[in-house]
């Protein structure tokens, strides 16, 4: 599948075939836009049960490889992603709404995967490691768990199924992956990369579908592990139900409710740069975007004065102009979300500063509202209905506890300003103080200050005078508290699917014990 789109209805990747399948038709849909992208075959148990079967089948052949010869698929992935870097981020945009630049980069962000999860090949996996008896030689090795189950989400809809694929396939499992049902398109052409490279059939399946797909793969027992990124919801109820089942895991990566600490001794350039990246960028629709800045009170507001008048005019538009800043929200159920806890700020005593919700007409982009159909672009003309257009929500608020607007997730451009008084530990206790534990950024151009942020934040990604966004592959990518368990990413991912067996050899002709153990057979007889 290419730029183009078309009248075909696409369907699932399994075993390395392309079926129809026996469900329903969905559509991709352009959120800045509401035209029909694409038409896709909605996955149901069946196309999962036959998926599954084919990853299993497909293991013991797969793991045979050595972990060099599996990386060969995935270099012929890294250079078609290169290769079509331009056309598959204009993809991106226009399946999740994100702005060019980004679009781009989650291309990228995905062969960085594959680079870092390839290359990996090349590299020690395990460790040599001393025993207490000479004669002795331990090492840890690892092996494959066997079939996994990737869940992924639409807001990086090529770079986070890598995270989740590269390392599995390469350490040796087989895999079955749900796209999220809002961006089938990049799901499409993903599988049509492993197809390509010509992985051997079974060890990469795509169903297509929404959540009752995605808890067919999660709940079977022939999946070994189960990788999610995606809400917390549903998180969490993978995390409980897998928890039970001996043998099996999962690792999740879940939201957040990420803050940045701006200090007295805070750059204010650099704060607001950093402040508006984190809580605008991807339209507040990232996992790490940032809706708690915490405010120290002597530079609060200046800091104030130069956020909001930013966010008063940050550029929402269309997508695909490189001078947008903010695309729309994914659809127009995530509208309403927002707009909900817009309101929630509200009726517990926001004094908002910035209520861009409801965007003007003229901050529409031409052509991307509900019936204006005139755009010159022959592609993209005639089928507008309604973009999912939002603007910045920005509040100040008394910090309390127990502010439900400061511990729920809205994943929007809906921000807090927080004032605080007092010292560094003052401001980290505001801070630490949500279920969340994802991503935290801590301005100030003094090092104690970043010190104490950088070991008492609750966080799994910290941050030093920059945004609390732009993670990247070669470092471990996921929360603590209710933002997830285990790293379903990058390095950390290969604790998820691998198997760690500690292997100890005998070199010597007697068997002599650790720990002073006796090795001596003692019978009745002696
Ligand atoms: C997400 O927020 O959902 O760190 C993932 C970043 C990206 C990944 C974000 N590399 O912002």
């Amino acid at each position: 599948m290419s730029q183009q789109a078309t009248e075909q209805v696409y369907g699932h990747y399994i075993g390395g075939e392309w079926t129809e399948g026996a469900g329903d038709t969905f559509a991709s849909e352009n959120p800045a836009t509401g035209e029909t992208l694409a038409t896709f075959r909605r996955g149901t148990e069946t196309e999962v049960d036959r998926a599954l079967e084919a990853a299993d089948a497909a293991f013991d052949e797969w793991r045979a490889l050595s972990y060099i010869d599996r990386a060969e698929y995935l270099w012929d992935i890294y250079h078609e992603l290169r290769d079509r870097h331009e056309e598959l981020g204009e993809i991106v945009t226009k399946e999740c709404g994100k702005e060019i630049s980004e679009g781009k980069a989650d291309v990228t962000e995905a062969w960085h995967m594959v680079e870092w999860a390839a290359g990996n090949a090349r590299h020690p996996h395990g460790d040599v490691v001393p025993s207490e008896v000479a004669g002795k030689d331990s090492y840890m090795r690892r092996k494959p768990r066997g079939v996994v189950g990737c869940i992924t989400p639409w807001n990086f809809p090529v770079a986070i199924p890598f995270w989740h694929m590269a390392i599995a396939l390469v350490e040796g499992n087989t895999v079955v992956w749900k796209p999220a049902e809002q961006t089938p398109w990049c799901g499409q052409i993903v599988a049509e990369m492993f197809e390509d490279a010509g992985i051997p059939d079974g060890v990469f399946n795509m169903v297509q579908g929404f959540g009752d797909a995605g808890a067919a793969i999660t709940d079977d027992e022939r999946v070994d592990t189960v990788l999610f990124t995606g809400s917390a919801e549903v998180g969490h109820e993978i995390a409980d139900k897998v928890g039970g089942e001996p043998g099996k895991l999962a690792a999740c990566e879940m939201g957040g409710k990420n803050g940045i600490v701006i200090t007295e001794n805070a750059d204010m350039d650099t704060a607001v740069h950093s402040a508006i990246m984190s809580s605008f960028k991807t339209t507040g629709q990232r996992c790490v975007s940032s809706e708690r800045l915490i405010v120290h009170e002597d530079v609060y507001d200046e800091f104030k004065a130069r956020f909001v008048e930013v966010a008063e005019n940050i550029a929402v538009g269309d997508p695909l102009e490189a001078s947008t800043f903010m695309g729309p929200a994914i659809e127009a159920a995530h509208v309403e979300k927002i707009r909900r806890h817009n309101d929630l700020a509200r009726e517990e005593g926001a004094e908002v500063l910035v209520d861009r919700f409801e965007l003007e007409d003229d901050e529409i982009p031409d052509g991307h509202a509900e019936g204006a159909a005139t755009a010159a672009d022959g592609e993209r003309s005639g089928s507008y209905a309604n973009g999912h257009w939002v603007g910045p929500f920005v509040y100040e608020i008394d910090y309390e506890s127990d502010l439900r607007c400061l511990n729920e997730e809205c994943f929007g451009p809906h921000v807090a300003l927080l004032e605080y008084s007092g010292t560094i530990e003052d401001a980290v206790e505001i801070h630490n103080d949500t279920p969340y534990g994802l991503a935290g950024a801590v301005i100030s151009e003094d090092y104690r200050q970043l010190n104490y942020f950088r070991d008492r934040a609750d966080v799994g990604l910290a941050y030093a005078n920059l945004p609390c966004i732009g993670a990247e592959v070669q470092l471990p990518f996921g929360g603590v508290k209710k933002s997830g368990n285990g790293y379903p990413s990058a390095r950390e991912a290969i604790e998820a699917v691998t198997d760690r067996t500690a292997w100890t050899m005998n070199n010597a002709d007697e068997i002599e014990m650790a720990q002073g153990l006796s090795a001596d057979i003692t019978t009745s007889e002696e």
